[in-house]
């Protein structure tokens, strides 16, 4: 299983669909948008890494550039989703995403200031990544419906 993130990208080296945690990862969660589904699975994957670095303090740091990377770029990449369909929920839905944007910077700015305290950070960026799996399982799910009205447009 390769669970490493590129320091300088702060993506994924490689995800194996087969890795993610089958328990609470399903393919029911797919908005059918491919590139919004598999930044949805790192999220997953995100967890088994953050649970190797209980033990490993040094994967703090790709962990938080994942997180800067990924509250960046998907949330981008589903806002423009959400814009071209005219989905009516966007402004909640962009807000949600700013409040993860600034909890990010925090623990950024936290880790940064003292980066031999990383270990005080594995919780509140569990707490960070459950609320990011919870948006995906019940905000996101609802960018379903924008794809199948592309597909069956009425
Ligand atoms: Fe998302
Ligand atoms: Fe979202």
């Amino acid at each position: 299983m390769d669970t490493n993130i590129d320091s300088e990208t702060g993506k994924f080296s490689k995800v194996n669909k087969i890795d993610v945690n089958p328990k609470i990862w399903s393919d029911d969660l797919q908005v059918g948008d491919a590139a919004i589904d598999h930044q949805h699975q790192e999220v997953f994957l995100l967890t088994q890494l953050l649970d190797k670095a209980v033990r490993d303090n040094s994967l703090i740091e790709n962990i938080l550039t994942f997180l800067v990377t990924y509250t960046n770029e998907h949330f981008k990449d589903e806002e423009n989703l959400m814009d071209r369909h005219g989905f009516l929920e966007i402004d909640e839905h962009k807000e949600a995403h700013e409040l993860f944007k600034v909890t990010v910077f925090k623990l950024k700015s936290d880790y940064e200031s003292s980066p031999n305290q990383a270990g005080k950070l594995i919780f509140p960026i569990r707490k960070l990544i459950d609320e990011i799996i919870d948006h995906i399982i019940h905000v996101d799910y609802k960018l379903k419906a924008l794809r199948l009205n592309e597909i069956n447009p009425s």
